[in-house]
């Protein structure tokens, strides 16, 4: 089959790969019809994450038809489903508790000992994203092994078009998680880093769940034009300053939650990111953490802070002073999709939320290197590339 892989920093290749096969009973073999790029790919683009291999298969996000089930598969062929990128048992103790992305299963016992040793515990398996997470082959593919399909997978009613469930996979339970980490309560003002896709669907789950307004903050013109077509008020944080202008619009009290959408490559002149920016080119460092230090510092006394936004390592200068003495609290980590899935589903279905707005290019899988080109260098326009195996070139 054919699949994008990785071989280095910049260097992404569709390549002639073995098919994928079902190795355990709980498996499923799809075969992918819309796959997207997603922000966190970009991390894996820019060499940021460690334990990638050459020749590695990248996407999480993706869905398709079931065109093969293990004896203990609950699919069935033909069905069409959405794959949740965080791959959970469905049984263990943390998936009890809907926290899927906390899994003790979902990685292999040989690909454990990295996230033991960094993070403490093993975390779920992750599709297509280094070897940390497991070490699966992704979605930026013709086919695919999904394991635990009868955990995992959503199936997605007939004649519902993949442009409007594919995001269920993953940024669309990510934002709306976002949003809810954010302890909404009705007549909140929140503050949203990042208009990328995870940033614009947390504006719209934080207006949906009851926040009377959201202001958003990025550099780039038109995603910043998007977050304002859902209702959100904007700051360029090149035209302003981000922590006076959250002031003055909240009265001088600050905003009652605040949602990190950035991650661990924030773009912008600010002195902390130039420093981070030199540890990490000269390996002190991993993570340049500026939008999350912006946020606890602009965040109102006794507010929230979300943050869905992928960080990695180890980062200083973070301003625990501001984050006890404001008292203020932090929920984040990898979406648990799973448990997510049919609530979201069925918003999208009664068109609740709005997913389709978000996609910018639909390219054939052959070209998925100029995808990543074009979502890395002109993030202003390429909002989100979705691609077609089989897709004809326009
Ligand atoms: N928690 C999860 O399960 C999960 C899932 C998906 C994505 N993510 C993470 O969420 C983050 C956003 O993902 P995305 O797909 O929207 O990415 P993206 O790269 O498309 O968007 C990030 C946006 O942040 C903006 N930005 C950069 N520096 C900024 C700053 N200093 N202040 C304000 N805005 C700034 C960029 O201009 C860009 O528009 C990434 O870190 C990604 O890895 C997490
Ligand atoms: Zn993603
Ligand atoms: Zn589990």
């Amino acid at each position: 089959m054919r699949a994008l892989t990785w071989h280095g920093k910049h260097d992404v290749r569709v390549e002639t790969v073995d098919d994928p096969e079902v190795l355990n009973p709980r498996d499923a073999i799809i075969r992918v019809t819309s796959t997207a790029i997603c922000g966190s790919d970009l991390h894996l683009y820019d060499g940021s994450i460690p334990t990638m291999q050459k020749g590695d298969i990248l996407g999480h996000e993706f869905m398709g038809e079931v065109v093969e089930t293990g004896a203990a598969s609950t699919l069935k062929k033909g069905q069409r489903v959405v794959v949740p990128f965080t791959i959970a048992c469905g049984a263990c103790y943390h998936c009890g508790k809907h926290q899927y992305s906390a899994c003790d299963n979902g990685l292999p016992a040989e690909n454990q000992d990295i996230a033991q040793v960094l993070y403490g515990q093993p975390m779920s398996g992750l599709f297509g994203y280094s070897h940390m997470t497991g070490g699966y082959a992704g979605g930026q593919a013709e086919y695919v092994r999904v394991p635990f399909s009868d955990t995992g997978p959503i199936v997605i009613p007939d004649g519902v078009d993949d442009d409007k469930v594919l995001f269920l996979s993953d940024i669309l339970p990510t934002g709306w998680m976002a949003a809810e980490n954010a302890g909404i309560e009705p007549g909140d003002i929140v503050a949203v880093w990042g208009c990328g896709p995870v940033g614009l669907f947390a504006v719209q789950s934080a207006l949906l769940m009851g926040a009377e307004r959201v202001i958003a903050i990025d550099h780039f013109p038109h995603r910043l034009e998007l977050a304002r077509h859902f209702g959100a008020e904007t700051i360029n944080f090149e035209q302003s300053s981000v922590y006076e202008a959250l002031l003055e619009m909240t009265g001088g009290i600050g905003p009652d939650a605040v949602i990190d959408a950035v991650g661990l490559e924030a773009h912008g002149f600010f002195v902390d990111n130039v420093l981070d920016q030199i540890k990490v080119s000269t390996f002190l460092g991993t993570d340049r953490a500026h939008s999350i230090r912006q946020a606890i510092h602009a965040c109102r006394k006794g507010g929230r802070v979300s943050m869905p936004a992928v960080y990695g390592g180890f980062i200083d200068k973070f301003p625990l002073g501001a984050f006890m003495e404001k008292g203020l609290t932090l929920r984040t980590g990898q979406t648990h999709v799973q448990h997510y899935l049919p609530g979201l589903l069925a918003a999208v279905m009664a068109d609740k939320i709005d997913t389709t707005f978000l996609i910018s290019h639909r390219l054939p899988l052959e070209q998925a290197a100029d995808g990543y080109r074009l979502f890395h260098d002109h993030q202003n326009e390429v909002t989100k590339v979705v691609l077609k195996p089989g897709l004809q070139p326009a």
